[in-house]
Formats: structure tokens, sequence, C-alpha cells
């Protein structure tokens, strides 16, 4: 079994060493409580509650704690494929709900058709399911958007994970860029962020833009099932991203089991655990 999570980037919003600290402690925490739960619990299930507990936790740009767009309004986005089945399920820009990943589980899990929901139409789905009312605003969060703060959309969580079966699967949400246009779409609920077949899954954090333009995720996938070695998957997506002056950092897992992280600018916040060894960004 393996599983990797990422927070974004350490240096996004506060470069004290307390933040830093404070997000160590936090995903050596979550990755604990998400290896334990996959001992139970399939690659999907692990994904959905690995980066359920990130967006609870007002330090990251997702769920709780996300950014505010230009409009003064929060919408998230989040997206889980399961590696096993190749489907995908996503919600853009929805508003008011705690857990958006949660929103993209009921979706595959339902087998609906339309796996996929943006907007008030999200909401709407959600609101059916019983997903309560909730503003995920911080006064952290609107402190930075009255002060004009931006951070430049460096923000998401993402989960890959291996279970006991060797099923592949990724979650990845966020918050966004931060005064963004209403409307703007982000990566983490495209192939482009969030991707994963049988033989490997890859979450990005970064620049929306980028990441979309470079295909970042679905690139790496598609190399290592081509015969490409994660490592080198990475790498050579990396190149090309830096071709676009690019800005993004990803985690992923293949069947094998091997695991890689690239980031194009110092420092992911990530951390990969296999039972044993805990590896954490410092
Ligand atoms: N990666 C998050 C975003 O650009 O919205």
């Amino acid at each position: 079994m393996k599983l990797l999570i990422h927070g974004g980037f350490f240096s996004e919003s506060d470069q004290s060493s307390e933040t830093k600290l404070a997000k160590q402690s936090a995903l050596r925490t979550i990755i604990t409580k998400a290896y334990a739960y996959l001992e139970s619990h399939s690659a999907v299930q692990t994904c959905t509650y690995a980066v359920s507990l990130l967006e609870d936790d007002p330090l990251f740009n997702a769920g709780i704690g996300s950014q505010i767009q230009h409009d003064g309004v929060i919408r998230m986005s989040a997206a889980l494929m399961d590696g096993t089945t190749q489907k995908m399920s996503g919600v853009i820009n929805i508003e008011e709900v705690k857990n958006p990943i949660q929103v993209a589980q009921k979706l595959m899990e339902q087998g609906v058709e339309d796996r996929i929901l943006s907007g008030p139409g999200a909401k709407l789905y959600a609101e059916k399911l019983g997903f309560e009312n909730f503003s995920t605003e911080t006064p952290q969060r609107r402190a930075e958007f009255e002060e004009n703060k931006r951070n430049e959309g460096k923000g998401t969580v993402g989960c890959v994970a291996l279970d006991q079966e060797g099923r592949l699967a990724v979650a990845t949400s966020t918050g966004g860029k931060g005064f963004e246009i209403p409307g703007r779409v982000s990566d983490s609920a495209t192939v482009a962020g969030n991707f994963s077949n049988e033989w490997c899954a890859v979450s990005c954090t970064g620049v929306g833009e980028d990441i979309v333009s470079n295909g970042t995720a679905c690139k790496i996938v598609t190399r290592v099932t081509d015969g490409q070695s994660l490592k080198s998957a990475f790498e050579k997506t990396f190149d090309e991203l830096k071709t676009i002056n690019g800005f993004a950092g990803a985690i992923g897992v293949d069947a094998k089991g091997n695991t890689f992280h690239l980031d194009s600018h110092p420092s992911m916040v990530y951390a990969a655990y296999d039972g044993e060894t805990l590896d954490l960004f410092n």
C-alpha cells in the first residue's frame, strides 16, 4: 500500500516557520490517519477520506480556508478518479458545502451518467443529497481578500493511493486562485490536474492555467501506461512545463508501488507514507 498527499505550496501566503511547522504537523497527522484507513478501505475511499481531512483544515486552500474570488464569493472545485474503472467525477465552482470532494464521491457512487457538475447545478445536487449549507470562509481569507493579498493560485490539496488489491485512485480539491473572475475553471476537476488509470495516479497543485496548458496529470499517466518509468514520466512532463514557464507540483504512484513528486518551484507541501517510512516536505 502506498499513500501520498499534498497541500499546495509552502511559500504561498505565509512564509513563517510557524506556518511551515503547522503544515508539516497537519500532513503528518492526516497521512497517518489516512494510511490506517487505507488498511481497511479501497484507494477511492481513502483518497476521499484524506482529501476531506485536508479540506477540513483551514491551513489549506480547499474546503474550509478556500480563497475568495473577485466578487467576494468562494467557489470550490474537486474531483475523484477511480483508476480501475477509469471513471472520474467532480464538481466545479460549487458554493457553500463543507467537503466538495464528498459531493464528487456521491456522483461516482450513484453511478449517474452526469458525473461532473458545475455551479448552481452542483449545489442543487448536493442539497438534494442532504449536504448542509456551510460557509467555508475563514477570517484569515477574508482579511487577505480585503488587503488585496494575492497568492497567485498555488494552493490545492490532493491524494493518490495504491490499495491492498493493487487498485489506484486520485482525489484533488481546491479553493482556486483567489481573486479570479467568477466562472474561471480550475485544473483540479480536469484530467490535467487529477487523473488515474490502472497503471498510475497523479494529482497536481499550482497555477491551473499552467497545469491545463501542459496537460500535466494525464500526460504523466499516459507516459507510464506506455512504458516510461514514473520518474522519467514526471521529469519529461515537468521539462515541458518549463518551456511555458509553468508553476506546478504533482504527486504520483504507479501500479508497481513506485512513488514520486516534483515541483517546478520550491516548495511543494507533500507527504508520502508506506506504513514504515514517512517522507515529509521540509
Ligand atoms: N490549482 C488550483 C487552481 O489553479 O485553481
